[in-house]
């Protein structure tokens, strides 16, 4: 049968109507590429008629003009090519002008017509216009991708897994505070990311509509474990993501506290000792009036006492009144020069000076050596020489003040550690003075600081000694704190400013 026949066939008139319905514009192929029908919708759109198309090939009336891509229409690439080959569907899509010069998304189908041998002796190929389709193809694929990078740029972690609890997203933010990346991320478990029984109260929190809206859970706080087994505390938000009103994935959004709050404690900590410091100012401008005023009539009681025991006999009944008398008039003596050393508001003399050599003077200048009788004295010095711009009196004061403490609560047998060290990034040196005494009761942790406070017996201690080590340390533009203490013992901690080393030639200059 010739090609014609396909018009001439009797039985060919209701497929003619047929193709001419077809609402895309439509072509019928000869294996040689020459177009042997067109439908009426494909002269409609091009603007044309059989006489321009009949027995032309697709080349000739798709000028590569209106293309504008490359042309696939020789080789392999060829889509008619490709139908005679594998006889199926074949389909190519181009971007093209079309008649008013706009452009147009087409895609061409081409499908094959089988002979009674199955061989493929047509080719209809039908030409849709999907721009439509196409740019909202585009919408959706430049949404997602702004989504992506807002997802990706959040400084807060974000993550979000599947029914299964397998993470199906997870940002740089979160891939850094978790310690995993998106790809181990897929081999472990929601349920891994936190404590033990953690993600379950998690989900039953979203569950329950008494807690925030259904499916949502407010800002709340909780742990979570990174891959190194460490855990962080974090401030998250979660919710379920429904598809159909079936619970389809959960997503939720952390954010670390740990900065939040160590600057909190920080806060918290310089709030106290400001508290502190103008409760010891106020304290120490009481005790030097009180000690001016006590001072004279005290010099008078034992001036006169003594000139009266010069007098007296020995073996007079009133001697040892008078011994009673001038013994705690020198005690009162002793007191008054404590308080005038507490409240006086002399400037610091700076020197340079190694921190080591801090520690061993305080030791030589501790003139009761009884006390070391029975106490292990050990030495835990930086092998760095740390140097120190400072009153190295006021210092020693200070350590002195220190060891006693220690030596007092060890009650006379124990170890005594005396460290230092330094931090060398934040320019901090550190001595550390440790005892294994029985600590400090938790009830005095906040008086100990504080002028007279003292738990020794009456003679034994005025409580100016600490006071007196946090004046001088604030002086000296440093800090004293307890660093910890128990029934094991108790360490002080005394922290000051380090001398940059660049300072040597002073140091050599004085040393
Ligand atoms: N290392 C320590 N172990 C246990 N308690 C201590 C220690 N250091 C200080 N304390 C407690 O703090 C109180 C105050 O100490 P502080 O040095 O100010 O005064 P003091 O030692 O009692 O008297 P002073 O130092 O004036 O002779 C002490 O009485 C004691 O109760
Ligand atoms: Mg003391």
């Amino acid at each position: 049968m010739s090609d014609c026949n396909l018009y001439q066939d009797k039985d060919a008139d209701w497929r003619l109507r047929v193709f001419d319905a077809l609402s895309f514009p439509t072509l019928i192929l000869k294996p040689d590429r020459t177009i042997l029908a067109a439908n009426a919708k494909f002269y409609e759109r091009n603007q044309t008629w059989a006489g321009e198309i009949i027995g032309r090939t697709c080349e000739e009336i798709f000028p590569h003009a209106r293309s504008m891509q490359k042309p696939s229409c020789r080789g392999p690439e060829c889509p008619l090519h490709r139908v005679l080959r594998h006889g199926n569907t074949q389909s190519v899509v181009h971007k093209v002008l079309d008649h008013d010069g706009e452009e147009v998304w087409e895609e061409r189908v081409f499908s094959p017509i089988f002979g009674d041998r199955g061989e493929v002796k047509y080719v209809i190929e039908s030409l849709r216009d999907i721009t439509k389709v196409k740019n909202l193809e585009k919408k959706y694929s430049d949404v997602r991708q702004l989504i992506d990078k807002v997802v990706q740029s959040s400084v807060s972690g974000i993550l979000a897994a599947d029914r299964k609890g397998e993470i199906i997203l997870m940002n740089k933010a979160a891939e850094e505070l978790f310690g995993y990346t998106v790809h181990d991320a897929n081999l472990i478990n929601i349920e891994d990311f936190y404590p033990p029984g953690v993600a379950r109260e998690i989900m039953r929190k979203l569950r329950d509509e008494n807690i925030g809206e259904k499916g949502k859970l407010p800002s709340t706080q909780v742990n979570i474990i990174t891959k190194t087994g460490e855990e962080i505390p974090v401030e998250m938000t979660a919710a379920i993501i429904y598809e159909g009103g079936k619970e389809a994935a959960t997503a939720a959004i952390f954010n670390d506290l740990r900065e939040k709050q160590l600057v909190q404690k920080k806060l918290e900590e310089a709030e106290s000792q400001l508290f502190q410091s103008e409760k010891l100012a106020s304290l120490g401008r009481l005790s030097a009036g009180v000690a001016h005023e006590i001072n004279n009539p005290l010099t008078s009681i034992l001036l006169y006492g003594n000139l009266m025991k010069e007098k007296l006999a020995s073996d007079h009944p009133l001697a040892s009144n008078l011994n009673y008398i001038l013994e705690d008039a020198e005690r009162c003596k002793e007191i008054v020069k404590n308080l005038l050393a507490y409240s006086r508001q002399t400037r610091p003399s700076k020197d340079v000076f190694f921190l080591n050599n801090l520690v061993g003077e305080s030791l030589r200048l501790i003139r009761d050596q009884k006390l070391f009788m029975n106490v292990k004295i050990v030495k835990e010095l930086d092998d760095c020489q740390i140097m120190i711009n400072a009153d190295k009196n006021q210092l020693c004061q200070v350590l002195i003040n220190l060891i006693i403490n220690a030596f007092d609560a060890m009650e006379g047998s124990g170890t005594l550690t005396l460290k230092t060290y330094r931090d060398r990034g934040a320019g901090r040196a550190y001595i550390e003075v440790t005892d294994t005494g029985g600590g400090i009761p938790q009830e005095n942790l906040s008086k100990v600081f504080d002028p007279f406070f003292t738990t020794k017996e009456v003679g034994k201690g005025t409580g100016l000694g600490l006071s007196m080590a946090y004046g001088i340390m604030e002086e000296n533009h440093g800090r004293i704190s307890i660093k910890e203490t128990g029934p094991q013992g108790t360490t002080i901690l005394l922290e000051l400013p380090e001398e940059p080393a660049g300072n040597e030639y002073h140091f050599m200059a004085i040393g």
